[in-house]
This record gives structure tokens, C-alpha cells and sequence, in this order.
């Protein structure tokens, strides 16, 4: 219950956080792997495993198990900013823009590595990846709590070597 009770204690007050906010929380909230073990869940209809610890009007926090080699769908946070923090595991943080077709275009790719953030701003498309042996588990802040989150199919746009 000690992750649970700091997160309240320091989600409670919150007023409208933004993702240095969040990043600032999560780096005062020092949660260890054995702090979050006991409320890692196994994947139930999605890919990944995802368990909600706080949520209130302003702020909701979820802990996130991407099994080896498992990744989420393309999404976007809806309304939301966020922070994660990969507490086990490495993460593979892959970002995208929609093109005029809403569908998703490659932009960028970051690898996270156990204790490092990751911020999500506003309007952020991106898909997390687990490319390692062993589950990776992360702790995710979003304000406003998550909803109208919107899930994005790869685009077919190819960037070729050769135009003729
Ligand atoms: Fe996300």
C-alpha cells in the first residue's frame, strides 16, 4: 500500500499539472521495483497490462507491464499530457506524426532505460516497445485522467532510395 498512499498524498493537491509538473512528482515519488511489484497485472484484452492506482479529476496515475518483446498499440493521450517513468526493463519509445489521412508517419525513436522519463505532451502519437528478454514495467501520470485516447494505423508512406 506505500505506492498508493504516496501517490495520493502527492496527487491529491494537484491543481492542473503540467508535464514538467508531472516529471517534477514523478522524480519526488522514487518508486522503486519493489514499490510497484505488487501491482504489476499480466495483459487482459490488450497487449500489455495496465492497473490504475490513483485516479481524480485532475490527475490519474497507472502502472504500465509491456511483456518481453510486446509492444502497445499507436495511440495518442486524447486531452492529456503525461509523464512516464520505466521502473524495470528497457522501454522503446517510438513517436509519430498523423499525416492528412490520420494515419501515422515514423518520426523519431528513443530507447528508455530503467529510472529515466519519458515526457508525453499534449497531442503526442507515439507506441512503446518491450525489444528486451524480461517484462518492463513502467509509471505513467497523465492530467486530465486519460479519455477519448485514440488508437492510429501505421502509414504506408515508404521512404525510398530511388525516385525513377
Ligand atoms: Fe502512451
Amino acid at each position: 500500500m506505500l505506492l498508493i498512499k504516496r501517490l495520493s498524498d502527492m496527487l491529491s493537491e494537484l491543481k492542473r499539472p503540467d508535464v514538467r509538473e508531472l516529471k517534477e512528482i514523478m522524480t519526488a515519488l522514487d518508486c522503486t521495483p519493489e514499490l510497484i511489484a505488487p501491482y504489476v497485472s499480466e495483459p487482459d484484452g490488450l497487449p500489455y497490462g495496465r492497473n490504475v492506482l490513483f485516479r481524480s479529476d485532475v490527475v490519474e496515475a497507472i502502472v504500465v507491464h509491456i511483456p518481453a518483446r510486446s509492444e502497445t498499440y499507436i495511440h495518442d493521450h486524447g486531452c492529456s499530457a503525461g509523464c512516464a517513468l520505466v521502473v524495470e526493463g528497457i522501454l522503446l519509445n517510438t513517436i509519430y506524426k498523423a499525416d492528412e489521412r490520420g494515419e501515422a508517419v515514423y518520426a523519431a525513436q528513443f530507447r528508455v532505460k530503467e529510472g529515466q522519463t519519458l515526457p508525453a505532451p499534449k497531442g503526442q502519437i507515439h507506441q512503446m516497445s518491450n525489444p528486451g528478454a524480461r517484462r518492463t514495467v513502467s509509471l505513467h501520470l497523465y492530467s486530465p485522467p486519460l479519455s477519448g485516447a485514440k488508437t492510429y494505423t501505421r502509414s504506408e508512406q515508404y521512404v525510398l532510395d530511388y525516385v525513377i
